[in-house]
């Protein structure tokens, strides 16, 4: 069991490049079930569900290499095995991804249902829905999804809601359906405008990727090439928050700021003096952060993502702020461990009260999940003393070189391995 052990407070200041989106490197990965020739994927992160992704697919039977520069070789995209096992779709529900690929190319796929997990119930009925709609017979049996079809047919469809990963799923099995489907509420995420202009660049034939209206035209198969995965959003966004927190100023480069409006926007109202250019953000705090009000949204709204880093922002800024959380129901655990470094902070069903204190105090704190676990690195690089975070794992499945980038930029950070704390 590792811990990480921050010495605080400590001021960001510094260059950093940002690593390719964790959320568009795990659909492109599953899209290149579609893709009859080799595919390189460059920009890769290195980080755990990456490789988890890599073990399901290589599970099923594709063949890959990896150069040092993290470059994916995509040498064999034939599957062998159509089926996504309980043991890896629970160490990551993003697995549910290789779903609507496998469809569509060989008529048949079996995934384990995704269970819940830290942040909400997080069903996944809307790409069973609209599977169904394509003319999938879909049946839930021993906890698998057992998909099967002779040939997918194109469809207008609607999401009841939007979905991220619904999106994606149902834009790869489109890809490959007879005729053109049209998809109607898609989300709108940059990342499902990244995985469509990958499955184009293979020879797919979409239209209105990035919008909530998307149109397919069916080809009998995607090819092969190269592509490079955009920078990761969230990862701009939280090294941005690290430095609001800590008064200190950075440089991110190898990012795109049109993806980051909302976030850069809330770090304004806080007191943050911002420039960007085509591919770089420099952000410059001089002052306290002050207390900004947010509710989560589906982009280009204020990303969930981003919420639990916000609420470590609040906590030490000046003045009294809410933040609502409407997209997962249950995404709140890192409240009660702020609460134990000092911060003032209520839950009331999905908002979040918080009075700002000076400072943050050193704790021994646990991560929950991917976000909360870097809200918890911010605010012990705030705090003063030293932070103690268990169950850091989790940070390593979403950040690549999380704890190397934060020491560079000037963080005091160590990793230990220690004897697993006993918890009721
Ligand atoms: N939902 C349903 N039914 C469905 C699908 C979704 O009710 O069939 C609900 C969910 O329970 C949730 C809401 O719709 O309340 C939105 O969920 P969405 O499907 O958009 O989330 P996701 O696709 O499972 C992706 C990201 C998440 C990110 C969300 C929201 C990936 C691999 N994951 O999840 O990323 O928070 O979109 O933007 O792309 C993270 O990186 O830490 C992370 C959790």
């Amino acid at each position: 069991m590792q811990n990480l052990l921050i010495q605080g407070p400590s001021q960001i200041a510094g260059s950093v490049y940002i690593s390719g989106s964790k959320n568009s490197a795990l659909p492109i990965l599953s899209a290149t079930i579609l893709c009859t020739s080799p595919v390189v994927i460059q920009k890769v992160p290195h980080l755990k569900d990456v490789t988890t992704m890599l073990s399901l697919l290589s599970n099923m039977g594709m063949t890959f290499s990896i150069d040092h520069e993290l470059n994916v070789f995509v040498e064999n995209s034939t599957l062998s095995k159509l089926e996504a096992p309980y043991d890896l779709v629970k160490q990551m529900r993003a697995s549910v991804l290789v779903l609507g690929p496998t469809l569509a190319r060989y008529g048949y796929a079996k995934v384990s249902l995704p269970g819940g997990c830290a942040i909400g119930t997080r069903p996944v009925d809307q790409h069973l829905k609209i599977l169904c709609e394509l003319g999938a017979e879909v049946k839930v049996e021993d906890g698998y999804i057992v998909a099967t079809t002779k040939k997918l047919i194109g469809a207008e469809v609607k999401f009841d809601r939007e979905t991220v990963t619904g999106t994606e799923n149902i834009l790869m099995a489109a890809c490959l359906a007879q005729g053109k489907t049209v998809i109607h509420n898609a989300a709108c995420e940059p990342e499902v405008k990244d995985l469509a202009d990958f499955l184009n660049s293979m020879g797919a034939k979409i239209q209105g990727a990035g919008t909530s209206t998307i149109e397919i035209v069916g080809v009998s198969e995607l090819g092969g090439g190269a592509y490079s995965v955009i920078p990761d959003r969230i990862e701009a966004g939280t090294l941005l928050i690290a430095a609001v927190m800590t008064q200190g100023q950075i440089k991110l480069i190898d990012c795109i700021p049109e993806h980051l409006t909302s976030c850069l926007e809330v770090l304004k109202q806080a007191g943050a003096q911002i420039e960007t250019s085509d591919h770089t953000v420099s952000l410059k705090m001089d002052r306290r952060p002050k207390s900004v009000s947010i509710v989560t949204d589906v982009y280009p709204g204020i990303p969930t993502d981003l919420q639990a880093q916000f609420i470590a922002m609040n906590a030490i800024a000046e003045g009294a702020s809410y933040v609502e959380e409407t997209i997962f129901e249950n995404r709140f655990m890192h409240v009660s461990e702020l609460a134990r470094m000092g911060a003032q902070i209520t839950l009331n069903r999905n908002v979040v009260h918080i009075q700002g204190v000076d400072s943050l105090i050193g704790a021994r704190v646990m991560a929950t999940d991917l976000r909360a676990s870097a809200a918890l690195i911010l605010a012990g690089i705030s705090a003063q003393g030293v932070t103690s975070i268990d169950r850091i794992y989790h940070i390593d499945r979403g950040y690549a070189n999380i704890q190397e980038k934060l020491i560079k930029l000037g963080a005091s950070i160590e990793r230990k391995t220690s004897k697993p704390p006993h918890y009721v």
